[in-house]
């Protein structure tokens, strides 16, 4: 394994023209690129503040607040709560839009506004106020909905409730966002909340599938902690690429494909892929979820912000699956948002990779048509 390098530098060894637009201030989030394939992973984790030269601080300052706009809608939920501390603390943000139904969200945005970094912090709550929220984001992430409860499958038993939200949502976000705004979606089911969002913004003429990503994060932050505690590895080098989608059928960790390359016995692999598949059975996942989700929201910043090699796996549209147009693959992230996906990664799969992913295709197909029919009878239903 190449030696990983730390993203973070003193500033004021830099030349003013290499230096990042933006640069950590509070926090540092490290990113790690491991250099040793053609395939790259980051992670960032947080640190405590340590000590800078007083030159290196002067830059951060004069450069803090030059980020970019977040909005996250459901913004007081159980994921939106955490998630908007996490973003409140990324060097990359430089104002963060909470809103939700829940009048909450106000007191969220107040409490998080006196936190000393350099996002500023705005409530808004009821529809009067979502284009509001919208306004000018470059990235809205929707983590508004029903969570999942003990022994519900994400599929079916909240599909009714949050593609009404996830239709809503992203129709206004077609109506109020900028035309170049990335659109997370966390709400489940995924595999049919993404298609849901991609049909409202297709009505809306404003569909770029390069700019619409589902949030599977978790599964790949769910993968890498069990592979590293089952094999004994450290947690900060293991990157276990999950494809798919992501119901507990659909989830597909490519065991093969994990780095630093291990040896698992079948056992192992039947034992560890049934662990990140059944992960979410015991009720929805929130803090957790804030994590991934903020990991996932920095690698998005950090390809806006023209960094090379961004990569993470998320849930979009593509072809490298012919029979599923939407497939949760690793992605490379850059300025116009997801810029390539990585579809080498399904070649040379073991033989339980391939009979699973054979094996997931069905399930996958029918939640993507599913949240297609659901948009286009609403579209016939309004018409009539
Ligand atoms: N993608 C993933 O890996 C993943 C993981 C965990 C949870 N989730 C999903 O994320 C969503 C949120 O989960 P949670 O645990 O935070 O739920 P929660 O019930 O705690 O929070 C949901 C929030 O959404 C708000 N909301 C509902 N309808 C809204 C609307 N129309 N506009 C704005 N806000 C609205 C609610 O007021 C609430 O504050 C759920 O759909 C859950 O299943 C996804």
């Amino acid at each position: 394994m190449a030696a990983a390098a730390i993203a973070t530098v003193s500033l004021s060894s830099v030349p003013r023209e290499k230096r990042p637009r933006h640069c950590a201030s509070t926090f540092n989030f490290n990113a790690r690129q491991f250099s040793n394939s053609s395939s790259h992973c980051h992670s960032f984790t947080l640190r405590p503040r340590v000590p800078r030269p007083r030159a290196a601080c002067r830059v951060i300052v004069a450069q803090a607040g030059g980020g970019y706009k977040v909005a996250i809608l459901g913004a007081a939920g159980g994921v939106g709560q955490p998630l908007s501390l996490l973003a409140k603390m990324s060097p990359l943000v430089s104002a963060l839009h909470l809103y939700d139904i829940a009048a909450d969200v106000e007191g969220v945005a107040a409490d998080l506004s006196h936190c000393n970094t350099p996002a500023r912090v705005s409530g808004f709550t009821g529809e009067d106020e979502l284009a509001g929220c919208l306004s000018g984001a470059d990235v809205v992430v929707v983590a508004a909905g029903v969570p999942r409860k003990p022994g519900m499958t994400r599929e079916d038993d909240r599909f009714g409730a949050n593609a009404g939200v996830v239709r809503e949502l992203v129709a206004a976000v077609a109506d109020h966002a900028p035309p170049g705004a990335l659109v997370h979606v966390i709400s489940d089911p995924v595999d049919s909340t993404v298609p849901v969002a991609a049909e409202v913004l297709k009505h809306k003429g404003a569909y770029d599938p390069r700019r619409l990503l589902g949030v599977t994060a978790l599964d790949v932050v769910r993968a890498n902690a069990f592979v590293a505690a089952r094999k004994g590895l450290p947690l900060a080098d293991v990157d276990v690429p999950v494809v798919g989608g992501h119901a507990a059928a659909t989830i597909l960790p490519l065991l093969s494909k994990a780095r630093p390359k291990a040896a698992f016995t079948d056992d192992e692999v039947e034992e560890l892929t049934a662990r990140v598949r059944d992960a979410g059975a015991g009720g929805s996942a929130t803090l957790s979820m804030a994590y991934a989700a903020a990991r996932f929201l920095e690698a998005s910043l950090r390809g806006l912000d023209g960094h090379g090699d961004v990569y993470e796996c998320a849930y979009v549209q593509s072809q490298v699956v012919p029979e599923l147009p939407f497939f949760a693959c690793r992605v490379r992230l850059g300025r116009d948002g997801v810029e390539e996906v990585m579809g080498s990664e399904l070649r040379a799969l073991t033989d339980y990779e391939a009979r699973a992913l054979e094996a997931l295709k069905p399930t996958l197909k029918a939640s993507i048509d599913k949240g297609v029919a659901y948009v286009q009878q609403h579209q016939e239903a309004a018409l009539n």
